[in-house]
């Protein structure tokens, strides 16, 4: 069976560039995505390729390759799925706030939405790809909404969870280390999964187009996120020990890092891994875990999120602690807000938690962020609920210029690693704070010894 059309319910971080780009690489495949979103819709649409919802580096250009050729974003969630052979599902699964698993487990409640969705409109056999996040086994709820309508069409279900991450998210699409499909084991599953690795081969080599069964692929995404983020807590834990021990957790990192059983990548260091994903994830495989009654394999995962959470804490305590034990009145600049560089995400930004720790001892916050809008940075503090929305305006300040945000202050805190810090006339910054002057360098990226050179009193992660 060879997909001539797409439908794409969720136009967001991972459902946006993932079907911009099977659009740019299949001219023959039509893709709608669709939301619920009326904005992000119009936004995705703006001719203003600037405007889009969503920054990732080179994602404009493909956006503009194939939109309004083979690539269109709608509200029209009926007629999109009604056209589609296949229908991806990337909505959001955050964790639940409410009820039973608050706190832990993830919401599914937009998944079934769209599962129901589907069911009710679909009138000839659909192939429903996850490309969601799910636990192990939603599969089998999907299946049972949608086979449960009497009116006769057959539905494929698999599972192709999505590794982007953001800030590289084009180029991990153009060049996955692998692509994941899971499927039923009998022949229609087969023949399901054939049409998906089809459609992937129009740019990745079969030879990295992975298919198993389909709780494997549901269930290898969560373990993906957990190995990921447990590497980062295992350095983040590291650096408290080199801080007391005179050890550097960037040459630890290196030193063990060239173990080729270990491997190099993902040992930065750091105030704490944030991002929409890791904590949600990790936290519902918890929740599994201990729904099958396994605590011990259940506590062993949740260690990474109390070390992160840890990690976010001291970070901001030290620099209470090393500001003569006040901070009170004093102007601390951010720079940087997303969770990480190249992207405008802010979600589960170690960010939020270091203002809200800082803002809790009566600090002025002063932030640049590259690439985040002032409203997000409000919400996110508003999200928390901890103060009111006009103490929140009355504690931070929001800059478009970041030499504007350091001016006065008497700490500047990094809190993302933008690559423009590293390149900024640091001596201009000193002469325009107050003395002393400090930096916490919560990513490492900055040159300790010119700017201790400058005057600057600095303290880096691990060191
Ligand atoms: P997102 O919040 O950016 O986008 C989800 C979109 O779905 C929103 O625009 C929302 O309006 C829309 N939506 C929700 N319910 C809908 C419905 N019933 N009909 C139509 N539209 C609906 O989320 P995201 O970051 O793109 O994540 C989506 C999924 O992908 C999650 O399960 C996430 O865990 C997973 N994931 C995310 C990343 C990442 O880097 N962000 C990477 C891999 C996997
Ligand atoms: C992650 C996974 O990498 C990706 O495969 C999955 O699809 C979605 O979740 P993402 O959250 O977008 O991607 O970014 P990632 O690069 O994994 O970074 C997550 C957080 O960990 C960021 O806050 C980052 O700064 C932090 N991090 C990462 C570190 O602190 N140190 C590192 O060495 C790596």
């Amino acid at each position: 069976m060879k997909i001539k059309n797409i439908c794409c319910i969720g136009a967001g971080y991972v459902g946006g560039p993932t079907m911009a780009v099977i659009a740019h690489k299949c001219p023959d495949i039509k893709v709608t995505i669709v939301d619920i979103n009326e904005q992000r819709i119009a936004d995705w649409n703006n001719e203003d390729v600037s405007k889009l919802p969503i920054y990732e580096p080179g994602l404009a250009d493909i956006v503009l390759s194939a939109r309004g050729k083979n690539l269109f974003f709608s509200t029209d969630i009926e007629k999109a799925i009604n056209e589609a052979e296949m229908i991806f599902i990337s909505v959001n699964t955050p964790t639940k706030t409410y009820g039973v698993g608050k706190g832990m487990a993830a919401d599914l409640k937009y998944i079934e939405l769209c599962a129901r969705q589907i069911a009710e409109v679909a009138k000839d056999d659909k192939i429903v790809v996850e490309k969601s996040t799910l636990p192990v086994r939603t599969a089998q709820a999907i299946k049972n909404i949608l086979e449960n309508t009497g009116n006769g069409v057959n539905f494929q279900i698999l599972s192709n969870p999505e590794f982007l991450a953001e800030g590289t998210a084009i180029d991990d699409l153009l060049h996955p280390d692998r692509v994941l499909i899971g499927g039923d084991t009998d022949e229609a599953g087969q023949k399901a999964i054939g049409a998906l690795v089809d459609v992937y081969a129009n740019w990745i080599s079969r030879d990295k187009i992975l298919t198993t069964n389909v709780w494997s692929s549901e269930l290898s995404k969560l373990t993906a996120n957990a190995f990921l983020a447990q590497r980062v807590s295992s350095i983040n834990a590291m650096s408290e020990l080199c801080e007391k021990t005179g050890a550097d957790v960037n040459e630890v990192a290196k030193a063990i890092g060239m173990d080729s059983r270990i491997g190099s990548k993902f040992l930065k260091s750091s105030v704490g891994f944030g991002g929409s994903c890791f904590q949600k994830d990790i936290l519902n495989l918890v929740y599994i875990a201990k729904s099958y009654g396994l605590n011990e394999v259940a506590d062993y995962w949740e260690q990474v999120i109390i070390m992160n959470d840890h990690q976010k804490r001291r970070f901001g305590a030290n620099i209470v602690k090393t500001l003569y034990n006040t901070v009170s009145g004093k102007k601390i600049a951010f720079l940087g807000w997303a969770f990480k560089k190249d992207t405008n995400d802010t979600r589960e930004s170690a960010s939020i938690y270091v203002a809200d720790d800082l803002l809790y001892e009566q600090a002025n916050i002063a932030v640049y962020d590259p690439k985040v809008k002032e409203k997000a940075i409000y919400r996110d503090l508003n999200y928390l609920s901890t103060r009111t929305e006009e103490e929140n305006k009355k504690g931070v300040t929001v800059h478009i210029d970041p030499y504007e945000a350091c001016k006065d202050a008497h700490a500047i805190a990094v809190l993302t690693e933008w690559d423009e810090f590293k390149t900024y006339d640091w001596q201009k910054i000193y002469d325009n704070m107050k003395k002393p002057a400090f930096v916490f360098d919560g990513r490492n990226i900055l040159d300790e010894g010119a700017l201790r050179d400058i005057g600057f009193i600095f303290q880096g992660i691990g060191k």
